[in-house]
């Protein structure tokens, strides 16, 4: 826990914010909801007079939608009584301890038993400038979890928050406010564009939309040669044979200038190579890119031949956008640990789009559809989960590395779900719930909640992308991510080149002679 200036441990005090928002048990869930909301708050602490009787959280919120109930419910009847609530004057790093044990996110500060403040996760991140646990780690653990890598000024994860921001934006906040372009331009250049810089850039990016011909006129080989192969598949084999018929040289023998239009090219052609190959596939002509269409709306152009409604087209560039880029994720560490290398821009594409393809990284969503559409409805979801858990599957669409709490991207779509409606909207938030409860009580102390890929698929099917298409979708943003850490590492470079533990038999043995 960080010190005061003064070197005195800091107190709940220093720490806590406040007014806290607070409901009465006997108001209508609704307009508690609503406060959370427009006050951009997590939860909120019922109180009598001046003393916290229970506290209502947003996790509390998905309870009570699973369970069909209605907004006149009553926060009284929904709350949790007593919570747990630390003092003023003790020591802030006591507020964490409680926070990390239980798992809480918010814990109200009680004075004489007046509620006067509340301390949250992100007050301690922000404020006390914790770092996160998984950041202390000082052994190498399996999967190199909570290990530091490198610096970046392009984004972070809180694990224990629940948070992560690009750059020093809150990346939900961005993606419910701004346009795709904006966000990419932010993690380009360390800043959100004016009027004239988005023009500008969207100008830019226009032309580059355009699948270069000697790039086109291989696709439908591509396509033929390998027809049942997933499109991402296909789309690697495609940035291969782009970046090599485009004369990508080595990151390492070129200026930083140059690479940035590659990325720019790269980034800007996936979605055209998607699309191309995804309607190729089933016997459909290519649909060309849209100049004037944004980013988004274009994508579902040239995949379904039509233009979207504005609606579908905003719930995907949503979803895109939250999806840009996110710590030091698998494929994101591989694209740069390729270009540590030295190698070119269309190398460490290709072993980002790899990386992604699995499916404990990017290959989950169609599976966590599937996933629903296998349980099919609410009264099978018990059986179907317990059983999947006790042959020890992985319920695809939950767990994290590093979130131990809600994953602030399947919160975000799971509004995105609920304003788009649909038949798997109800069905899903149900089943969401009762895995979290069987997860809990199944693999107690694993802190397992939905991850991104469990809305993703509802949110894509429910904009008429087929599921086939749901992680090249996926891809189609994190190539901004991944091109925007190659610039950074090749700005500053170093070849990474960790070691590892032999635990094979002791060397030097006598080769035997051959056979
Ligand atoms: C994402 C993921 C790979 C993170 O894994 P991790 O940090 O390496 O966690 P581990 O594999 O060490 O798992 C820790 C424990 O939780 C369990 N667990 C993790 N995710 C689980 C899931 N989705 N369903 C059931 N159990 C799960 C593991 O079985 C393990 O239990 P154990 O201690 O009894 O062996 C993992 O949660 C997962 O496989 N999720 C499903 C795939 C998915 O949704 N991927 C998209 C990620 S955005």
């Amino acid at each position: 826990m960080a010190a005061a200036a003064d070197g005195k441990a800091r107190t709940v005090a220093d720490i806590m914010s406040k007014p806290v928002v607070t409901a009465t048990a006997d108001e209508a869930v609704a307009d508690a909801a609503n406060r959370m909301r427009e006050q951009r708050v997590g939860s909120v602490v019922v109180v009598e007079g001046d003393r916290p009787v229970g506290i209502l959280t947003e996790r509390d919120l998905v309870r009570l939608a699973a369970a069909r109930a209605t907004g006149s419910d009553l926060v009284g009847q929904w709350m949790t009584p007593d919570p747990d609530a630390v003092e003023p004057a003790a020591e802030a790093s006591s507020a964490f301890a409680a926070l990390a044990e239980h798992g809480y996110r918010h814990i109200p500060v009680v004075d004489h038993g007046k509620l006067v403040g509340i301390v949250s996760m992100r007050d301690l991140m922000r404020i006390a400038q914790i770092q996160p646990a998984e950041s202390l780690a000082h052994e190498v653990p399996r999967g190199l979890e909570g290990v530091i890598v490198a610096e970046t000024d392009i984004g972070d994860v809180r694990g224990l928050e629940g948070f992560y921001h690009y750059r020093q934006y809150d990346a939900v906040e961005l993606a419910e406010t701004r346009t795709l372009e904006d966000v990419w331009y932010l993690l380009y250049n360390g800043e959100l564009p004016s009027l004239a810089a988005r023009n500008a850039f969207t100008e830019e990016i226009a032309p580059l939309r355009v699948i270069p011909p000697a790039v086109l006129d291989a696709l439908p080989q591509i396509a033929e040669s390998a027809p049942d192969a997933p499109p991402l598949d296909q789309l690697r084999t495609t940035v291969s044979l782009m970046g090599a018929a485009l004369g990508f040289r080595p990151s390492l023998d070129i200026s930083a200038t140059e690479l940035r239009q590659q990325a720019l090219s790269v980034c800007a052609v996936v979605p055209s190579l998607l699309c191309a190959l995804y309607r190729l596939k089933h016997g459909f002509e290519v649909v060309e890119p849209e100049p004037d269409l944004p980013y988004a709306a274009n994508y579902l152009k040239m995949m379904k031949d039509e233009v979207p409604e504005p609606d579908h087209a905003r719930a995907v560039e949503q979803y895109l956008i939250s999806t840009i880029d996110h710590g030091f994720n698998a494929s994101t560490f591989t694209a740069r640990v390729i270009t540590s290398t030295g190698a070119d821009l269309a190398a460490a594409v290709v072993g980002g789009i790899g990386a992604l393809s699995g499916p404990l990284h990017g290959g989950a969503p169609s599976r966590a559809l599937g996933m629903l559409e296998d349980i099919g409805t609410i009264d099978k979801a018990e059986p179907w989960i317990r059983d999947a858990i006790e042959r020890g599957d992985r319920l695809m669409g939950f767990g994290h590395r590093v979130y131990k709490t809600d994953d602030p991207r399947s919160v975000m779509l799971r509004s995105v779900a609920e304003r788009l409606g649909g038949p798997n909207v109800e069905l899903a938030k149900q089943v969401e719930q009762k895995a979290i409860e069987l997860l809990a009580e199944l693999k107690p102390g694993r802190k397992l909640y939905t991850n991104v890929e469990f809305y993703a698929g509802i949110v894509m099917d429910a904009c008429g992308v087929p599921s086939e298409m749901f992680t090249p979708t996926f891809a189609s943003s994190r190539v901004i991510g991944w091109t925007a850490h190659i610039l950074e590492q090749a700005a500053d470079n170093r070849l990474i080149r960790p070691s590892a533990h032999y635990v094979g038999p002791p060397p030097p043995q006598p080769v035997p002679a051959a056979e």
